[in-house]
This record gives C-alpha cells, structure tokens and sequence, in this order.
C-alpha cells in the first residue's frame, strides 16, 4: 500500500479525472478529501470509495474562495490529523466551449482565472500551514498542452494553465525548508466520462497517431504518475513539470 494512511486532498474530485485519482489513491491506502464544489457529484464520489471499504470524506469546497478552501483544510485536519498531499486538480474545463480572444465574456475570463489560478493559491495557503508544521507536505497542481501548444480559442484557459507553471516553481522555491514538494502535471487531451466540444473523436484520434505510445490519454495512463508524486518516492523532485502525455509532445 505505497499511500497507506497519506492523508490526500483531491480539489474537483467530483467527476473525471480528479475521481478517478480519488477512487485510485483510496485503493493504495490513502484518506481522500473530495474537495468539490458540486455537492451532488461529491457526495456521490465519496460515497463511492466507502462503499467499496476505502477511507474517504466529502467536504463541500469552493476553490475560488477562500473562506471555503480554509473550512476544507480545518476540515480534514479534524477528521483525519493531518494533509501529506493536496493535489489541485479543479479547473473551470469540461464545461469551457470554443470562443476567440474577443469573443470570451469578460465574466467568463474572471471565473476561469478565479477557479483556476486563485483557486490554487487559496488551496496552497490553506494547507500548507499544516504541512509545514508536519515539516513534510506534497503539492500536485494541474496544467495542460493547451498552453505549450498555444491552443486556439481557449485564450483564458491557456493562460490560466501557463500560470500553473510559473506558480509551481515559485511556490516550490519558498516551502522548500519544510520539506514541502510542489509539482505540477501537465496533460495532453484526457477522455473521461465527460464529453467535451473541444475533444471529439477525430481531435482523439489525431493526437493518438502524435503520440509515441499509441494509446488513447485516459485517467488510468496518468495516475501512476500522481501517485509517484504524492509518495516517498519523489522526496527530492521540486518545481518540476511532468508531462504523461504518451510522447505526444517533448519538453
Ligand atoms: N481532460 C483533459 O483533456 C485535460 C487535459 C489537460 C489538463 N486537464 C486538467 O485536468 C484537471 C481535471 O480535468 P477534467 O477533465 O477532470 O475536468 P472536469 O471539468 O471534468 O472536472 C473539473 C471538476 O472541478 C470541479 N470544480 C469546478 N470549479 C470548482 C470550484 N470552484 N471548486 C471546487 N471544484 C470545482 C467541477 O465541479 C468538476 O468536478 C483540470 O485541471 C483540467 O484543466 C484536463
């Protein structure tokens, strides 16, 4: 059990790939935290794992505020003692549709960059308190080809996804002391249960042929990496983006 008992806070861990990281990591023994906006979703998901003998909690967490990813790390301290990973994972995403670079309603920019760069920090701030008093702590956030590939009509969540970056290495350079890692994944297109305008079968297929391994990118080729990272295993890796894209692209 490479997590027994790693106490593991999974943002947006309702639906796609952060449920599957919570479902994966709950079955190498660790606590999950579905930390997710959407009651409904979250609830479901935590249930999931229980109901199937692992250790999980729902705790209601909005990332774009920061009250709510306060209550979330006070939250899973009472419960289970302690935070050794909180993996970033929410983003404003699945629901975002094709628009160009004037056409994106100003509302709309606000909310991605709220959710999708605030919402990191607000995360970060909260927990790392807890880490740094444990001296230890393990930090994954979330980033995306969009943005080394310069996608498209997708302006603020490419520039929201470039900010992950820079926020990991700067991050990374001051918890460092503590023995806090902070990382960052970066992935090509991922196709999980929810269907996306800006991933249909061709773009699928088109990446497929891309890619070194000729796999479709889906959760279960992405988690071994996560788990890498939330473990023992990667005690010296800091500041470092990892990319499990199939050889898609080289960075
Ligand atoms: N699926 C892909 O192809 C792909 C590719 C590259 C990067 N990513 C990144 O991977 C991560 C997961 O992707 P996904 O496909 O599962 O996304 P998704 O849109 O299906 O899921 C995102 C989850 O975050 C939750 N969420 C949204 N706003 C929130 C908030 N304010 N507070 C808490 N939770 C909130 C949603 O309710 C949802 O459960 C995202 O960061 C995404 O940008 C995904």
């Amino acid at each position: 059990m490479r997590l027994k008992d790693k106490v593991c806070i999974i943002t947006g861990a309702g639906q796609g790939i952060g449920k599957y990281y919570a479902k994966k990591l709950a079955g190498k023994g660790a606590k999950i935290v579905v930390a997710e906006y959407n009651e409904e979703s979250g609830q479901a998901a935590a249930n999931e794992i229980t109901s199937n003998g692992n250790e999980a909690c729902f705790i209601q967490t909005d990332v774009s505020n920061e009250n709510s990813t306060i209550n979330m790390a006070e939250k899973t301290v009472q419960k289970y003692g302690r935070i050794d990973v909180l993996i970033n994972n929410a983003a404003i995403f699945a629901s975002l549709g094709f628009k160009s670079y004037d056409q994106i309603p100003v509302d709309e920019w606000d909310r991605v960059m709220a959710v999708n760069l605030k919402g990191l920090w607000f995360c970060c701030k909260a927990v790392i308190p807890y880490m740094k008093e444990q001296k230890k702590g393990k930090i994954i956030n979330t980033s995306s080809s969009a943005w080394d590939l310069g996608r498209a009509q997708y302006l603020h969540y490419v520039t929201s996804k470039a900010g992950v970056v820079g926020f990991t290495r700067g991050l990374a350079k001051e918890v460092g002391d503590w023995d806090i890692n902070v990382n960052c994944v970066s992935y090509a297109g991922v196709i999980t249960e929810i269907e996306r305008e800006s991933y249909n079968t061709d773009a699928q297929q088109w990446v497929m042929n891309q890619q070194c391994i000729k796999r479709p990118g889906a959760p279960n080729e992405l988690v071994g990496t996560i788990i890498f990272l939330a473990s023992d295993d990667s005690d010296f890796i800091s500041g470092q983006t990892i990319h499990p894209n199939g050889g898609f692209y080289f960075h």
